[in-house]
């Protein structure tokens, strides 16, 4: 075959995508291509900011949210710069535009992906009408450790289920037209001390089957971009890391996404003593293919010269601007650079009922001695509101809210307003330490029947770079919870907070306990509807809840060691005096508490109680290519007396093999409906290749990463919660 055969058929297969953007790319000089790279905060003066659009210095430019703002902006980008290039106006739509929806951790707690999908719709549908095309979410950074403010942001800590939510999340926002951005890629979670920015160390296999799954998902369901993490891991900060950047995301996994930087984290490579000054950052950045910087102004201001000098091809740039032509064409912006300028509709009647349903599904029943559901309907039932988060507009909306607005919100007490209540503070914010209050709201305990403590922690509290090494209730309300609950009256605790929290003390002293994270603009009628039985609860951990901070990070699918904890272990108060330094034996776990969590990983109760049969396993017939697959499945009945949902959840355990295996994985989960007296059949597919894990082999110093499924021996179940071991079925491979 002659060459020339060869260049046209090379072209013919060419998408219309690839020529258009070949077309534009030829015809770009190199400051329009650094300029594309340039990804602007408006806080500029608006001259600076103009002058560097009309320049074509501006790839995109973000926190803009005013469509005729954001169309004053392109009409200089698409008309007064040469080659007429559209901005892409980017936003953190996190968990929600106006209308609000639950911290993505309440979210993980719903266990239903329809209802996020659904959400990421209607948050798109919101953002759109201000010219927002790209969101900088989801967040799919697999957190063990609620000390991390940004546990808030994510899923919880589990790989299936962080990706699921992600995947869903991208779904919804894409098919709407704004293109997700999954961050932080990658390993920003593991910030030793759970303070945010810090230092991550995370071996290959750990990294390839804990972190970055979510990412592969969210990228296989199509989003367009990635943003880096501010973190080094292994030595590396992610913007200059090539090992993630080009190994993995571009050959690995073969992705066109766009991969951003997070807010100057090319520029940060100084302070975090890997670069001398920002030219040497910017090198460290483009040699990592790290494709567009926002806001730290590296690209502008280095890469020609770089480029001048030789350290730095062209063809790196153009790769990267190929990236960012290639989002702006997927959105259609270079044929729609424009948005309609008529008034904006926010919190529809949709979205606001989606924000309802999703709070009620994130709210998790972690106690309940039979108080809940409230009976609303007897005739002198009086009840008492009060603790710092049941009228808060604000502080329900949780973390990461730039849009949504506190006048919307819809608060607990606003609801309760309609039934016989009374209403005390007892603390006016979740910090408050002033103790005036609470003897108001005890005089008023005394003579209520029950007690509705709506404790937690204000939005404040957690999000980037809100950490905490105490994860105790904040303020003075362990000691409000104290004297409610010396009245001798029911406390039912209501958590609205942006973590797990240690309440330990307060499960015991409370009647019943709903976790509900900050529950978004609608959290106030959510919880109406659960408290009064109106709705039932489904929500179920994402995360393990620690008895004490000490025992972080605490998860569900570690290692057993070689010397799993004796049961019940020694603990410091019963050691004999003076006993000989090995007489207690030795054993894996903490003088202080057990390693059993306050709550495990998917647990969560109901107003209804849930049956599980016994798992049953059939081999699928094998399907060429697809390898061994099963069919596992078991019948769940609903033996109470509310119709409810149940989260039932898919366990596997991999008895020995190449190296040690987690305790449990979850392996999938279906939330089913199940009317009351009645049975529902959960179904799964397990295949081979779902049982595998990343093998790592550093023999004869040559070290290398692989992935496998051994021939071993398996356990797996389905249950209702990582704790609760059904008998498992025996598989072996
Ligand atoms: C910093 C955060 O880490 C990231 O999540 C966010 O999207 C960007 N800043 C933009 O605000």
């Amino acid at each position: 075959m002659s060459l020339c055969v060869l260049l046209v058929s090379s072209c013919a297969k060419k998408s219309a995508e690839d020529r258009f953007i070949d077309d534009l790319l030829s015809r770009m000089t190199l400051e329009e291509k650094i300029g594309q790279m340039n990804q602007l905060d408006p806080s500029y003066e608006s001259e600076v900011k103009e002058a560097l659009i009309r320049e074509g210095r501006v790839g995109s430019i973000f926190n803009i949210v005013d469509a005729k703002e954001v169309n004053r902006l392109q009409r200089m980008a698409v008309e007064e710069t040469r080659l007429g290039i559209p901005l892409v106006v980017a936003r953190d739509v996190i968990h929600g535009y106006h209308t609000i929806y639950p911290i993505p951790l309440g979210q993980g707690a719903t266990w239903n992906p329809e209802l996020i999908e659904q959400a990421a719709q209607l948050t798109a549908r919101e953002a759109i009408q201000d010219g927002i095309r790209w969101a900088f979410s989801p967040m799919v950074d697999v957190a063990h450790d609620p000390r991390w403010g940004r546990v808030a942001e994510g899923y919880g800590e589990d790989p299936v289920l962080t990706s699921t939510m992600g995947a869903a999340t991208v779904r919804g926002y894409q098919s709407q037209g704004m293109a997700a951005c999954v961050k932080h890629f990658a390993g920003y979670s593991v910030s030793e001390g759970g303070r945010d920015y810090n230092t991550t160390w995370i071996p290959e296999v750990q990294l390839r089957d804990i972190y970055l799954p979510p990412f592969k998902a969210a990228l296989d369901a199509g989003a367009m971009s990635v943003m880096c993490s501010f973190n080094n891991m292994n030595g590396f900060p992610s913007s200059a890391n090539p090992h993630l950047n080009i190994d993995i995301l571009r050959h690995e996994w073969q992705s066109d996404a766009l991969l951003v930087s997070d807010w100057g984290s090319g520029s940060d490579l100084v302070p975090h003593g890997m670069c001398a000054d920002k030219k040497d950052a910017a090198l460290r950045c483009i040699n990592a293919r790290m494709e567009m910087d926002m806001e730290g102004n590296i690209y502008t201001d280095y890469l020609a010269e770089l480029i001048a000098e030789g350290k730095v091809k062209e063809s790196q740039i153009d790769e990267c601007v190929r990236s960012v032509l290639r989002l702006k064409y997927r959105l259609g912006l270079f044929d729609n650079p424009y948005v309609p300028e008529d008034e904006p509709t926010f919190y529809s009647d949709e979205a606001l009922a989606a924000a309802q349903q999703t709070a009620e599904e994130s709210a998790i029943l972690l106690k309940n001695d039979g108080i809940l559901p409230l009976n609303i309907q007897h005739p002198t039932l009086n009840i008492l509101i009060t603790g710092p988060l049941a009228d808060q507009k604000k502080e329900q909306l949780g973390t990461w809210v730039f849009d949504g607005q506190p006048e919307h919100s819809v608060t607990p007490l606003e609801v309760f307003r309609s039934l016989n209540i009374s209403y005390e503070p007892g603390l006016t914010y979740s910090r408050d330490k002033n103790k005036a209050g609470i003897a108001k709201a005890v005089a008023a305990a005394k003579k209520a029947d029950v007690i509705l403590f709506f404790a937690g922690e204000e939005a404040i509290l957690s999000g980037e770079a809100r950490c905490r090494a105490d994860i105790n209730l904040p303020g003075a309300q362990a000691e409000m919870m104290d004297a409610l609950a010396a009245t001798g009256k029911p406390v039912v605790m209501i958590v609205m907070a942006g973590r797990p929290l240690t309440i330990g003390k307060q499960v015991e002293q409370a009647a019943a306990v709903l976790y509900a994270f900050h529950g978004g603009t609608m959290a106030g009628p959510a919880l109406f509807n659960i408290l009064t039985g109106q709705a039932v609860p489904s929500g179920k951990t994402p995360i393990t809840f620690p008895k004490m901070v000490g025992q972080i990070p605490l998860y569900y699918n570690r290692h057993n060691t070689g010397r799993p904890s004796y049961d019940p272990p020694m603990l410091i108060d019963s050691i004999p005096i003076g006993c000989p330094q090995f007489s207690i034996g030795q054993s894996s776990y903490w003088l202080e508490t057990p390693t059993e969590p306050l709550f495990p990983f998917g647990f969560g109760l109901s107003y209804t109680t849930f049956e599980y049969g016994s798992t049953r396993i059939d081999t699928l017939p094998f399907r060429e290519g697809q390898g061994v697959g099963y069919s596992l499945s078991c019948s769940i009945t609903n033996t109470g007396k509310y119709d409810a949902y149940e989260v039932a959840q898919l366990y596997t355990h991999q008895k020995s093999g190449y190296m040690v295996r987690p305790l449990k994985e979850l392996k999938g989960f279906e939330k089913v409906y199940i009317p009351a007296g009645e049975s529902r059949t959960v179904t799964f597919t397990l295949t081979d290749e779902q049982l595998g894990y990343w093998h790592e082999s550093h023999h004869d110093f040559a070290s290398k990463v692989w992935f496998e499924t051994d021939s071993a021996d398996y356990e797996v179940w389905i249950a209702p919660d990582s704790r609760c071991q059904t008998t498992p079925v025996q598989l072996t491979l």
